[in-house]
Parts: C-alpha cells; sequence; structure tokens
C-alpha cells in the first residue's frame, strides 16, 4: 500500500503557485487576489476558510476574508457577491457553505460571475464541465485528479465507484471519471443513500471515492484488493486521549482498509490541502484570464 500524499503535493503545487507568482510580480503583472465569504461563526466552515486565506498569503497572493453575521439578509449578501463581480481588486472568490438557513444558497452562487467562480460551483461552469470545455473545476474533485496524475494512476477503462452524490463532491467527481480524458476514462457508478447492495458494487471498484460524509463508513469487507480508495470525508470525533479533545477521521477505516488497497489517501493529509492547492491554481487561472 501506498500512501497518496496529499500534504506533499499541495506543498509542490504552492510552491509552483509562489514561484509563478514571483515571476508575475517581476513582470509587473497583476498580483492574483482570492476573497473569500464567510457568514456566521460555524468552527468548521472558519477552520477551512481560515486555512484557504493563509495558504494563499503563503503563497504571496492576496486575500480578503469578509465575514458577516449570520442575521445578514439575502439581499445584503447578494449585494456583497455584486460588488466582488465588479472589483478590478479581486480575481476570483468563494462563498463557503453551508449558509445559515433564510439565504438561498443557490441564489448567492448563481450570482457569482463565472469568470470569477473558482470554486466551479456556478451552472456555467459545471455544464462546461460536463462538456469538457473550458471552466473552473469544483476544487475538491480537482484536487483528486491532480494526485491521480502525480501517483500515475491508471484510469482508463477502470470502474470507478463514487458514494455520495453532492453537488460539490460526488456528482462532478462521477463526470469528471467518465470523461474522456486522463483521468478518466472510467466506467463510473454513482452510488447514494438509495443505492442497493452498496457493499456488492464497492467490491468490484478499481477506484474507490468515498465522499458520503459518515465517519469510517467504508470498511475492508467493502474494498477490492488493490483498490485505489481516495477519502473526501472528514470528521471531528470526541476523543479525550487528544490534547485538543478530538480526532479527524475520513468516510473510510483506514486502519483496516490500508492493508488492503494498493493507494490511499490520509485523513488528515489527502484529499483535505489539494482542495486548497487546487483552489489557488483556480485563482492563478481566473488572474490570467485563461477561462474566456
Ligand atoms: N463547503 C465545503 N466545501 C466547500 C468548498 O469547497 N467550497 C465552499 N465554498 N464551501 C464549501
Amino acid at each position: 500500500m501506498q500512501l497518496l500524499d496529499g500534504k506533499l503535493l499541495s506543498q509542490k503545487i504552492q510552491q509552483q503557485i509562489a514561484d509563478e507568482i514571483i515571476l508575475r510580480k517581476n513582470a509587473g503583472k497583476k498580483t492574483p487576489h482570492l476573497a473569500a465569504i464567510l457568514v456566521g461563526d460555524d468552527g468548521a466552515s472558519q477552520t477551512y476558510v481560515n486555512s484557504k486565506v493563509k495558504s494563499c498569503d503563503k503563497a504571496g497572493m492576496e486575500s480578503s476574508l469578509l465575514k458577516f453575521e449570520s442575521s445578514i439578509s439575502e439581499s445584503e449578501l447578494l449585494n456583497e457577491v455584486y460588488k466582488l463581480n465588479e472589483s478590478k481588486e479581486v480575481d476570483g472568490f468563494i462563498v463557503q457553505l453551508p449558509l445559515p438557513k433564510h439565504i438561498n444558497a443557490e441564489k448567492i452562487v448563481n450570482a457569482i460571475s463565472p469568470l470569477k467562480d473558482i470554486d466551479g460551483f456556478h451552472p456555467v461552469n459545471v455544464g462546461n464541465m460536463v462538456k469538457n470545455l473550458p471552466c473552473f473545476v469544483s476544487a475538491t474533485p480537482y484536487g483528486i485528479l491532480l494526485l491521480l496524475e502525480e501517483y500515475k494512476i491508471q484510469t482508463e477503462g477502470k470502474h470507478c465507484v463514487v458514494i455520495g452524490r453532492s453537488d460539490i463532491v460526488g456528482k462532478p467527481m462521477s463526470i469528471l471519471m467518465s470523461r474522456n480524458a486522463y483521468p478518466g476514462n472510467c466506467t463510473v457508478t454513482l452510488a447514494h443513500s438509495k443505492t442497493k447492495n452498496l457493499s456488492e458494487i464497492c467490491l468490484q471498484a478499481d477506484i474507490l471515492v468515498a465522499a458520503l460524509g459518515k465517519p469510517e463508513f467504508v470498511k475492508k469487507e467493502m474494498v477490492k484488493s488493490d483498490a485505489v480508495v481516495i477519502d473526501v470525508g472528514i470528521t471531528r470525533l470526541n476523543d479525550a486521549s487528544k490534547k485538543n479533545g478530538f480526532r479527524l477521521v475520513g468516510d473510510v477505516d483506514f486502519e483496516n482498509v490500508a492493508g488492503k488497497c494498493s493507494y490511499i489517501t490520509p485523513v488528515p493529509g489527502g484529499v483535505g490541502p489539494m482542495t486548497i492547492a487546487a483552489l489557488m491554481k483556480n485563482t492563478m487561472r481566473a488572474v490570467e484570464q485563461s477561462i474566456k
């Protein structure tokens, strides 16, 4: 078994981006600028957004974190999105999800300019992704593709099983793995909460992507020998033996599955850091406006 080391690859990508930014600055070109909107005080969202902004700073990017109380109205938030769409400074931005219940997230995402939508959530970007046209690809699936590429994982003709059909991960991942591209050209099964015989289906997977948000759901008995296992989940479980009182676990029972597969992503240090690296790559595309 070999680890798919997302921490290491993300550091390599962030160094490449830092080098590119220096070259841009020396050539008198604009410094890329990412902005993030965070609404409310959800602990996990705060952690994610802070690490996104921190990674940008480290690579020499400009970044802005716009924080709003959870009482912000939908129209006020829409106005903030419009301002960022018009901003000459900001090249790309994200609105961290989930949003408070009184705000229609769909409406907010649809208001983001597709040219600045570095999360790849806007329907224009989703549509272009499906058609294999230039677009921003959602950061988590994009990060997974980068990881598969780095480790030269063969994907053509393989059976890829994705568990979870979220707009952010499962759905785009299933489309990307079936595209006529590398990584891609897989036969894809998209499994979800209503899927029957899930264990049997998972057992057929050459590449198994677990993105259902249930800690340690994927057991050894569900994994084929020498499969490639991608664990997208990250859940805090209370653990009194830890200094901070919790431990992070993925959707895969890592301890028992690891010995059975050919490659596996650890949690933490697998998909998580790759999401940030992919977001930064999208920001570089946004400043270069190559998406146009
Ligand atoms: N919430 C969970 N993952 C993400 C992500 O990749 N982007 C945004 N905007 N919100 C999220």
